[in-house]
């Protein structure tokens, strides 16, 4: 029997990445998922694939009347939402300075404000059902600051404090809430990053500026190590029975990222 038999659960951004893996997990482990994203078309495609305890639903996360919408929907093909991930998000780069007030407010909405409102829509519910297991989404990004991607950061310390306060207020009632702070995620996320990232060093080497592309950070287990199932995994375990005692937690799926600093040649360094 799988680990998530009998659970209702709805996913956001669910088409593609992180949240792709977490509903074909949650379906391999027994739940009946409904899957929400603005990515149509790959949603669909997921969902036809995964078979007939998943279905595909369009859900902005921004806006309430969607989320109404949505529940309805999952109530309707799965009966009483006992799950939610709130995983949909998108990212800004950009250097602090250089961001936009309209993306600083996209970014807080979708990934700050959507969560909010799909915890606000799926509580009655889960009330009523006995009880439920909210799950965000959140990163590394949650527990350090990062350069280059301030709006994000600060939408990801959002969603964990939410997660804190969400958790004191709705544990008596037997909803848990928790955090995962993922380092692995889609490409299709982090490429605009990283594309802008080797820009910036491949114009400061070419202006003869002396970097040491060798110094820390170090990712202690290699970057390449994690994948969006290991997240995935963390997600299906505080959705389920097996962490009924974790409620209003940051569980880091990092390899060690945010342990510490390591600085190369030092003793017990690699
Ligand atoms: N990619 C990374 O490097 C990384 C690292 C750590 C944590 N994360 C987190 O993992 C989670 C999943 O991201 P991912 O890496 O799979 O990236 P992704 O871009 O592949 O997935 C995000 C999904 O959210 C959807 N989405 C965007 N706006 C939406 C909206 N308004 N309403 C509904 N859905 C919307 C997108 O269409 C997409 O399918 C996010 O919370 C992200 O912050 C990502």
């Amino acid at each position: 029997m799988g680990k998530l038999e009998g659970k209702v659960a709805i996913v956001t951004g669910a088409a593609r990445g992180t949240g792709e893996a977490t509903a074909r997990l949650f379906v391999e482990e027994g739940a009946r998922v409904l899957l929400v994203d603005v990515l149509d078309e790959q949603g669909e495609k997921v969902a036809a694939e995964l078979g007939s305890t998943a279905a595909y639903h369009r859900l902005d996360v921004r806006k309430p009347e969607a989320w109404a919408a949505g529940l309805a929907a999952a109530e309707q093909a799965f009966g009483a939402v006992t799950v939610l991930v709130n995983n949909a998000a998108i990212l800004e780069v950009a250097s602090f300075e250089e961001h936009s007030h309209e993306r600083i407010q996209e970014v807080l909405d979708v990934n700050l404000v959507g969560p909010f409102l799909g915890m606000q829509a799926v509580i009655p519910g889960m009330d009523e059902a006995g009880g439920g297991s909210i799950v965000n989404v959140g990163s590394i990004d949650s527990l350090e600051g990062e350069v280059g991607i301030a709006a994000y950061g600060a939408s990801k310390w959002g969603l964990r404090g939410l997660t804190k306060c969400a958790a004191l207020e709705l544990g008596r009632r037997a909803i848990r809430v928790n955090l995962v702070a993922a380092a692995p995620g889609s490409s299709e996320m982090s490429a605009p990053f990283f594309a802008q990232t080797t820009k910036r060093l491949q114009e400061r080497i070419a202006a003869g500026e002396e970097i040491d592309l060798a110094g820390p950070p170090v990712q202690p287990m290699g970057r390449g190590a994690g994948s969006v199932r290991h997240v995935a995994q963390m997600v299906a375990f505080l959705a389920s029975e097996e962490s009924a005692y974790c409620n209003g937690g940051d569980y880091a799926v990092d390899g060690g990222f945010t342990a510490g600093h390591i600085f190369p040649g030092s003793p017990g360094s690699y």
